[in-house]
């Protein structure tokens, strides 16, 4: 390694490695030098000039944040020619810059208002007209939108690029771009209103003027009047730390904390626009009660005296085994333990659970194997992706974006392996294309040929990109394999898991299975993970069967999530009481007796854990805790209090601290770090494999001749995003892509609404034709609550054939 090299800023010496910026050299000794362009995340460009300094022996001024250190190098960051040029480049700046601070939302948080303040100018020379941008003389403002979510605002561009590179470098996309020359040169969509990739919402966090807005926080609030609060998003398992702005009880937006070992500072927009969910409209802050056929508001007291004196005759007559609760991973470690300790020890039931998405639940040595292998930051030296039953993008967004980090540093590989394409922005990957389900096999080929033992290929896929995905895991010696959602509902997961474990071990890689929802991890290992006898799946049978009579729902929604509805809609309507704790009236909890409102993230504070098995703290905003809306914890606590039995937890610190007594692995838990710890809970190496009957793919039947397979989006995943009004707007709509072939069989044509359906149903769905699918599959991506994708699917038939016709 390269000696370290000694120069001196400002008069002090400060000793770097080569290559080092003299910007960051300065950083080391606290000497902040202003910038506009510099993001450490994203190449220099030196476009502002903002950060000019002095060096000794160098005619001309050097911009600091593209210029690396020399031996001796003396350096000068206040000198006078330096503040001159700053007043100068400020001037610039501020030629044709509207000067609207007053209805600037950036106003308050504005760089380029806080650094002319600092040094620029307090007069302007320049006398001539402003260039403008109005495109509609009628316009008054110079807005324009680039996407449903984003506008610029052209002429109070400064051309940073951060935009450009933001898209281009972290997201992969080629969205914006630059249009022009000269004064006349601005920002804009390539496509008329496409600017909406996954990340887009972070070009207007770090645009460091008001050029880039948010519709949804555009003259909403300024800037000083909104409070923050620390926060972690639980919309999918990345758990990027983010920062919650919010005045009264409302919150305005989402904000990034920057965590470097976890998001980088990066939020994708399901995370970031996903605020407006716990303001939404119909969201309930009062418990609801059924007064004959409908639910009817009441006070905290009356519900939770109804729900305390049927529990309280469940526990006198020895009946907690016909009572059941499940929960989600949309709840907080501290509600997870609760819920156990509650029903386990006072209730005296064993039937709890959260996996009310599958047929397939993990069994109980199987939950440890979920998770990432390694770290976060782990992925960006990786050499060799195999993705295979999962898209990232949408499942875990920004985690996607070490990966791309990998693939354009590193030069590290990426193949997506199933049978529909997928894509990591536009960095280069490769997709092997197999008929649907087969990954089991395919992977067992793959291990065949690593294992010198390949007896040949396999009829039903093609062998030649499986012997190239071979060749490329020996080249590269080591592989990390990753799985995702299609493996929590694969036909054969058992199947699927040992070729996921037996690929890991013939190739020496390594293996992540990640969840796609939130605290998956956290709350299958604080309380709510149930043995499959005692699985969502069997409750249901037990509802259905009349056994389990009394049925707690706390964060979770089955009729929306349980792969088929009518089931779960047939069976509920069998119980004698259920409870529902939810932030809204869903289909689940408009069939209950009760229905506490949930407490949503600002409400409550508690902990999450994301992929990596990182435990962090969210935090309440301050009284914020509505009366009548309480996270399970707090309603658990009500119920023991007027039943007089069961724990009694005031905090989701004390109930730490409960779990940090009894577990002494935990202890960790009574003082947890500003960023998080990461605690051991994934460990695939004792796990045994083991392989139950297997289930061979059938011939679709005539009459309905596609394979129905179905994703969700980043902009929208599941029932709770439906309710974000900024998510809707800019996920659109329901689609099916459709094989051109199959598309001209049908005699249907691009967006036509196609009706989809089985021998008892039918959706209605506009169709995209896309080479991406494979002939005789049909891909639905996204479910919304009118027309509900589980509608079609029916969980003792582990492949859902449908027929598409014209509507
Ligand atoms: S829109 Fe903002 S981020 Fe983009 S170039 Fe202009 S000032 Fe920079
Ligand atoms: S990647 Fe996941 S955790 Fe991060 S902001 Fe997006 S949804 Fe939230
Ligand atoms: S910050 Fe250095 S040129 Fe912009």
């Amino acid at each position: 390694m390269a000696d370290n090299i000694t120069l001196t800023i400002d008069g002090r010496n400060v000793e770097v490695p080569p290559g080092t910026l003299i910007l960051q050299a300065a950083k080391m000794l606290g000497i902040v030098i202003p910038t506009f362009c510099y993001d450490d995340r994203l190449r220099s460009v030196g476009a502002c000039r903002m950060c000019l300094v002095e060096v000794e022996k160098s005619p001309k001024l050097v911009a600091s944040c593209a210029t690396p250190v020399a031996p001796g190098m003396v350096v000068y960051t206040t000198s006078p020619r330096v503040i001159k040029a700053r007043k100068g480049v400020l001037e610039f700046l501020l030629i044709n810059h509207p000067l609207d601070c007053p209805t600037c939302d950036k106003g308050g948080e504005c760089p380029l208002q806080d650094l002319t303040y600092d040094y620029g100018p307090t007069t302007s020379r320049y006398k001539e007209n402003k260039i403008r941008f109005i495109e509609d003389i009628n316009q008054k403002f110079d807005e324009i939108k680039l996407g449903p979510e984003i506008l610029i605002v052209r002429n109070r561009c400064i051309m940073c690029y951060k935009c450009i590179r933001i898209v281009r470098e972290q997201a992969g996309e080629a969205d914006l771009g630059v249009f022009k020359r000269g004064a006349f040169a601005n920002i804009h969509a390539l496509d008329e209103l496409a600017f909406a990739d996954e990340f887009s919402g972070n070009t207007v966090e770090y645009c460091p003027v008001g050029a880039l807005l948010s519709s949804s926080f555009r003259y909403k609030i300024r800037d000083w009047l909104l409070k923050h609060t620390s926060s972690v998003c639980n919309l999918c398992p990345v758990g990027c730390n983010m920062r919650l702005d919010w005045s009264g009880d409302k919150v305005y937006r989402h904000m990034s904390r920057r965590n470097d070992e976890v998001e980088q500072g990066w939020l994708c927009d399901r995370g970031r626009y996903g605020f407006d969910i716990t303001g939404a409209e119909d969201r309930i802050l009062k418990p609801q009660i059924k007064r004959g056929a409908s639910l009817e508001p009441c006070s905290f007291d009356e519900a939770a005296m109804v729900v305390a004196k049927h529990l309280r005759k469940i526990i006198d007559e020895n009946r907690g085994s016909e009572v059941a609760a499940v929960g989600s991973a949309l709840l907080s470690n501290e509600e997870a333990y609760a819920i156990r300790r509650f029903f386990n020890e006072v209730i005296k039931t064993s039937e709890i659970d959260f996996q009310t998405d599958t047929t397939q639940p993990l069994e109980a040595e199987q939950i440890d194997l979920i998770g990432l292998s390694g770290t976060l930051g782990d992925l960006e030296s990786d050499p060799l992706f195999l993705f295979v039953g999962c898209d990232p993008a949408v499942e875990q967004p920004v985690a996607t974006l070490r990966i791309k980090k990998a693939i354009s540093a590193n030069k590290a590989k990426a193949i997506f392996l199933g049978s529909y394409d997928k894509r990591l922005g536009n960095f280069p990957t490769k997709n092997v294309r197999i008929p649907f389900g087969l990954e089991p096999e395919a992977l067992d080929y793959i291990i065949s040929v690593l294992s010198g033992d390949n007896s040949g290929g396999d009829s039903r896929f093609d062998s030649e990109p499986l012997l190239k995905i071979a060749d490329l895991i020996r080249q590269t010696g080591k592989v990390h394999i990753i799985s995702g959602r299609s493996f929590f509902n694969h036909f054969n997961r058992d199947k699927f898991l040992s070729s996921l474990l037996a690929l890991k071990k013939v190739s020496n890689g390594k293996l992540s299975i990640l969840p796609s929802q939130g605290n998956f991890i956290g709350v299958s290992h604080f309380g709510l993970f149930g043995e499959p006898e005692h699985s969502f799946s069997k409750i249901l049978e037990r509802i259905d069967a009349g056994e389990i009579k009394t049925f707690f729902v706390f964060g979770a929604n089955p009729i929306e999530e349980y792969p088929d509805r009518k089931f779960v809609q047939e069976a509920l309507k069998k119980l004698e009481f259920l409870v529902v704790v939810s932030p809204f009236i869903h289909p689940t909890a408009a069939m209950a007796g009760v229905v506490f409102p949930q407490a949503m993230l600002p409400d409550y504070g508690g902990t999450f854990v994301n992929l990596e098995g990182r435990i962090q703290l969210f935090k309440p905003m301050e009284n914020s805790l509505k009366l009548e809306v309480k996270p399970a914890w707090g309603i658990i606590n009500e119920l023991s209090g007027i039943m007089e039995i069961g724990s009694s937890w005031y905090s989701d610190i004390q109930i730490r601290e409960d779990i940090a007594n009894r577990l002494k692995e935990m202890e960790g838990l009574a003082n947890i770090p500003d960023r998080g710890f990461i605690f051991p809970f994934i460990n695939q190496d004792d796990y045994q494999s083991k392989l139950n009957s297997v289930t061979a793919i059938s011939k679709a039947p005539a009459e309905y001749p596609y394979i129905l397979q179905w994703m969700t989006s980043v902009h929208h995943n599941g029932w709770l995003t439906e309710k974000s009004e900024n998510l809707m707007r800019i996920a659109g709509h329901q689609v099916a892509l459709i094989n051109p072939i199959d598309a001209t069989h049908e005699g249907l044509v691009e967006n036509q609404i196609a009706r989809i359906g089985t021998d008892t149903t039918a959706i209605n769905i506009p169709i995209n034709i896309s080479d991406k699918v494979n002939r005789g599959e049909i891909l639905i991506i996204n479910s919304f609550s009118k027309n509900p994708v589980n509608r079609l699917l029916k969980k003792d038939k582990p492949i859902t054939y449908v027929s598409v016709k014209k509507a």
